[in-house]
């Protein structure tokens, strides 16, 4: 007799339908597993026998054989614990009810404890998707699964717990999403009006924010840099339900999810250290896993001291930031994942830091000079939408009593321009001002005639590369939203051509 349940696989952030039956026959004792199952799915044997026998019920004598379909894809992971053991616990008519219409996921411990897996969230959309009514997952993951509405979510602790639920004993109430208490990362983030000054830099940050486009601080040491980026999480517009499930989906499969946290609602701020490594900022593994550049889609991917990042991690780079997703290829089989974010840099313009500052001099030689800011490409370079020069704050505004806007103020105006793109882009794929797709750029950003020729005139004067032009015009679109207005006018470009003349200052002299 051949007994049946359903399960879910997951491959990066793709999810299957995995049937898994259970068939007994006579013969000698065995137990095997076929479809494709890697080591940890081969275990699985040991742990459900060993759950079984623990928990009083009776291990099916014989030979089983248990087939993951379909038979040609790979399943990895311990996922298919609980599915296993279901189809053996309808085997041996522990189980009587109908199980057809539920999906199980979940590791098993030897005792017969339900322990939390990764990638939950993939699942229970797609079997929403797939039409299952129920999903049984670990007690651990339940809030995160309960995110999705339309599909009972059931939460098991143990085996114990299915068991009294199938035999009406006690039956389990499906999860309801608790929102997460505490902010995502568990940490204080600081505010804005700590910063003295800095008028031009906060505001050019504000602009980024808004319209989530790429920016660059350069200065020398101690000019407040990385103080003015790690504040960038205070001010950035609030997230969607849409993107909150999107980012979920990826912590959820790199197993980053906080405890008890069913869904990321803060934008993600990644700062990997400049020693990481290129798999760890793109995503590794022999079935790789998010990287840093995917942990921080629909945020920020900050990278402090740019040039001392290995030349070919920035290279790679390149690509997922201006395609919004990075594939991965490896033998088993090709991962996308997407990374829409807002790429922060920071950096000193020499190895002394103080080139070009006028407030020390510099004393490197012009080829260190050259060779430091060089390790920043000119392709990475034009991908930076706004570049500002942070200069150390005044003595004056320093020890000034004036209390400094706070990061609540900032972030109302840029919520504000969000909504703007937002009402705008509500038929496009796209989000926000920076990720407008090249060819739609005129649609989107239409100048007034005075606006129009101030931008012909500096394409001249500057000799802009066509990204440029594109760049400067969505960077005006998102000042103009800032200033609430439809069309770009003239001052929107000037102050967006500013944010792009930084390249002639340092990198082309
Ligand atoms: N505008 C400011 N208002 C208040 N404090 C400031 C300001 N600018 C700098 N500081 C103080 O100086 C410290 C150093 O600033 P920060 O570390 O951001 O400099 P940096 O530009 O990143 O320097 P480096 O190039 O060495 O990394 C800050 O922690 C802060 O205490
Ligand atoms: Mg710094
Ligand atoms: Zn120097």
């Amino acid at each position: 007799m051949v007994c049946c349940s359903n399960s879910m696989g997951i491959f990066g952030l793709q999810t299957f339908k995995v049937k898994v039956e259970a068939d007994v026959s006579d013969g000698f004792p065995s137990f095997d597993i076929v479809g494709l199952p890697d080591t940890a799915v081969k275990e699985s044997r040991n742990r459900v026998r060993s759950a079984m026998k623990n928990n009083g019920f009776d291990f099916p004598d014989g030979k089983i054989t248990v087939n993951l379909a379909p038979a040609d894809v790979r399943k990895e992971g311990s996922v298919y614990d609980l599915p296993i053991l279901m189809a053996l616990l309808k085997y041996s008519g522990v189980i009587r009810k109908d199980i057809c219409d539920s999906v199980f996921v979940g590791e098993l411990s030897l005792s017969g404890g339900i322990c939390g897996i990764h990638g939950i969230l993939p699942m229970v959309i797609q079997a929403k998707e797939y039409g299952f009514k129920n999903i049984f997952i670990p007690f651990e993951n339940q809030n995160e699964g309960a995110v999705i509405e339309g599909i009972n979510v059931f939460g098991v602790r143990n085996i114990d717990d299915i068991f009294r639920h199938f035999n009406g004993k006690t039956p389990l109430q499906p999860a309801v999403y608790e929102p997460f208490s505490g902010n995502d990362k568990g940490i204080f983030i600081p505010d804005f009006c700590q910063v003295k000054g800095q008028f031009a830099a906060k505001r050019a940050v504000e602009i980024a924010a808004a319209g989530m486009h790429n920016l660059l601080l350069i200065g020398s040491p101690g000019s407040g840099k990385s103080m003015i980026a790690k504040r960038i999480p205070s001010i950035l517009p609030d997230m969607t339900f849409e993107e909150s499930v999107e980012t979920t989906k990826i912590y959820s499969v790199a197993g980053k999810l906080a405890e008890k946290q069913g869904l990321v609602t803060a934008r993600p701020f990644r700062s990997p250290h400049h020693t990481i490594s290129m798999a760890g900022l793109s995503g590794g593994g022999t079935i790789p896993k998010p990287g840093e550049v995917s942990l921080a889609h629909n945020g920020v991917l900050f990278l402090d001291e740019l040039p001392e990042f290995s030349k070919s991690s920035l290279e790679v780079l390149r690509q997922p930031i201006e395609d919004g997703k990075i594939t991965l290829s490896r033998v088993s089989g090709t991962i996308a994942y997407p990374c829409n974010i807002m790429l922060v840099v920071a950096m000193n313009p020499c190895p002394c830091g103080y080139f070009g500052s006028g407030q020390k001099k510099c004393i490197c030689t012009k080829k260190k000079v050259m060779n430091y800011l060089g390790k920043v490409s000119g392709p990475l370079l034009d991908r930076i939408d706004i570049q500002v020069e942070v200069s150390p704050v005044d003595f004056k505004s320093l020890n000034s009593q004036q209390q400094s806007e706070t990061s609540a103020e900032i972030k109302n105006r840029v919520n504000n321009a969000r909504l703007m793109q937002t009402q705008r882009f509500k038929d496009t794929p796209f989000t926000c001002n920076a990720k407008i797709s090249a060819g739609m750029v005129n649609q989107y950003c239409v100048m007034d005639n005075n606006a129009k020729n101030m931008l012909e005139k500096v394409f001249d004067v500057l000799g802009l590369s066509a990204r440029a032009y594109d760049k400067i015009l969505k960077v005006a679109r998102t000042i103009a939203d800032l200033d609430n207005s439809d069309i770009i006018r003239q001052h929107h470009i000037a102050e967006a051509v500013q944010y792009r003349n930084l390249d002639k200052k340092y990198w082309q002299n």
